[in-house]
């Protein structure tokens, strides 16, 4: 156990806590930086979830959480059927922070007044402190802050410090020290507010009393406590994809029950170049963890000729997957549990908010029906993605499995636009895609690209090489910088180094004739071009 965790633990220390943590609950009113804020105060090291905005006084008392985070929403506090505060949750002593639609919230049920105002306060704001009072103790008496609202509090309710003030807002923070709500107009989970992590901070550790407990190190002991106890002598089974998550999943597990654990890796011979080799290296060499690796290329080959339409590609994978990997799974007779790479994201996700139209039959390759007869064994359910990797780091895993871009699970196939994907084509998009990520890495920006791809469009265009006219191969280059594939946008890479990737492509490959770059962002594009 660390020696945050421990000291934690010791019964000198009346503070509530879960899972040996102290924890602070943001209360989600629907605001689109609901799970960042969440993020971010597990950034301070202290655990934190998100409860609907209907979560009951007796929950709130039974999770006995160090703080309260009332998050922004879209909503009037004064509109009818906004989602409204429960007066108890500000009784039970636990301190409460508002922000944005949630101080809105504290102004409106405490007596202050909350108007429209005469115009909306978006982006960038100047605030300017009257008072410092316990929260801007330290900081700065002028700060940029980022703002997201039309409707603002216009005078605090009566007992409570107003604190600053911006061009917009006349209330843009206040305060009532005994009772311990404080409330801020501006976001401070979003780096646009540079005070917003100290201001964060301040809540979290000297207003709520919070240690920083919440620590790669503790993620692991505390998973792998629970893997065991789920797992007890059982045997486990997983689908590695060669993603963070899958291996990060597996590492877990391993760590936890050791041998009990068999992972499967189905190489569908669809992936980057050299990308099955090194899950087989770091898994079965370094790791020492018993593996089936199946070399399926031709199985896949097999069944994608002659297809040229996206959805079928998906589809026809999806299932050959499921096939192959059931075959293995088969062979273990005795595995009961299987491991899943869910998200904490994920979870939100799945958990009531209306979901988007679908635009596409995402097929997650590793993403196994329901219906296989395992129970699910998914430590990564309580985490985000960057504390994925930090535990991935912490469990030793290769930097380049720890930072590896998202990859869709259907692989190069669904790159491969309007024609058939045969190995021929296959392996020239995955030798272009190599020098993409080649020059990108020398270059120092494949951490700062929410992916970096190449598309292998079915055209051919007239170019000169030598005195020879050829007829070759177009390349497109597509890299996005996002921060969650919802919405992405197209990278604004160096021209020296477009140059350097289209010429080395042009000169390595012979059938490139052409490299073309995409400006398209999302919407209204989507990131992939099937
Ligand atoms: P789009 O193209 O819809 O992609 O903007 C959003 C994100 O999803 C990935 N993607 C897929 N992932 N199976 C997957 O596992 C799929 O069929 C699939 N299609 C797209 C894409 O790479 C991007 O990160």
């Amino acid at each position: 156990m660390t020696q945050a965790l421990a000291d934690a633990q010791t019964p000198a220390s009346a503070s509530p806590r879960r899972g040996g943590h102290h924890e602070v609950l943001v209360v989600d009113f629907g605001g689109q930086y609901s799970q960042l804020i969440a993020r971010r105060v597990r950034e301070c090291g202290v655990f934190s979830e998100l409860l609907p905005a209907d979560v009951g006084v007796a929950e709130i008392v039974r999770r006995a959480p160090a703080g309260l985070i009332l998050s922004g929403g879209p909503a009037s506090v004064y509109a009818p059927g906004a989602p409204a505060l429960d007066r108890g949750l500000l009784e039970l002593g636990i301190p409460v922070l508002g922000i944005c639609y949630g101080m809105q919230l504290l102004a409106h049920s405490l007596g202050g007044l909350v108007e429209r105002a005469e115009v909306g306060e978006f982006g960038r704001a100047e605030l300017h402190l009257r008072a410092f009072g316990r929260l801007f103790a330290g900081l700065p008496a002028e700060q940029t802050c980022w703002m997201s609202h039309r409707d603002t509090v216009k005078r605090g309710p009566e007992g409570f410090t107003e604190l600053a003030s911006s061009g917009v807002s006349p209330v843009a923070a206040f305060e009532h020290e005994e009772r311990a709500i404080y409330g801020i107009q501006f976001h401070p989970e979003v780096v646009h507010t540079p005070y917003g992590q100290q201001i964060l901070t301040r809540f979290l550790q000297d207003i709520c009393g919070c240690e920083r407990n919440w620590t790669p190190a503790s993620i692991i002991d505390e998973q792998i406590a629970r893997i065991r106890a789920q797992v007890g002598s059982g045997h486990v089974i997983c689908g590695l994809s060669g993603g963070v998550d899958s291996s990060v999943a597996a590492l877990l597990v391993h760590r936890a029950v050791g041998d009990q654990l068999t992972c499967v890796f189905v190489d569908h011979g669809l992936m980057r170049k050299g990308e099955g080799e090194q899950v087989i290296a770091a898994f079965r060499d370094t790791f020492k963890v018993p593996l089936l690796a199946v070399d399926a290329e031709q199985r896949f080959l097999e069944r994608l000729r002659g297809v040229t339409d996206p959805e079928t590609k998906r589809k026809l994978i999806g299932a050959e997957f499921i096939r192959v990997f059931e075959e293995e799974a088969s062979k273990l007779s005795d595995a009961r549990y299987l491991v899943q790479g869910t998200l904490y994201s994920d979870v939100i996700e799945s958990g009531g908010r209306v979901g988007a139209a679908t635009i596409k039959s995402h097929h997650n390759v590793g993403g196994l029906p329901d219906d296989l007869a395992f129970e699910l064994v998914e430590p990564l359910r309580m985490l985000f993605k960057d504390e994925v990797r930090a535990v991935g780091a912490e469990l030793g895993l290769p930097e380049r499995l720890v930072w590896r871009q998202p990859f869709p699970g259907p692989g190069l196939a669904i790159r491969i636009v309007g024609g058939e994907a045969t190995k021929e084509r296959l392996d020239l998009l995955r030798d272009a895609d190599y020098i993409l990520q080649d020059e990108i890495r020398k270059a120092g920006l494949y951490r700062e690209l929410w992916q970096s791809f190449c598309v292998l469009p079915d055209i051919r265009s007239v170019g000169v090489q030598g005195d020879e006219r050829t007829y070759g191969n177009v390349i497109v280059i597509r890299a996005v910088t996002s921060d969650d594939a919802m919405t992405a946008d197209w990278a604004r890479l160096p021209y020296d180094l477009l140059e350097q990737i289209a010429s080395r492509m042009m000169g390595e490959l012979h059938e490139v004739n052409r490299v073309v770059l995409d400006i398209t962002s999302k919407p209204p594009g989507t990131i992939e071009w099937e």
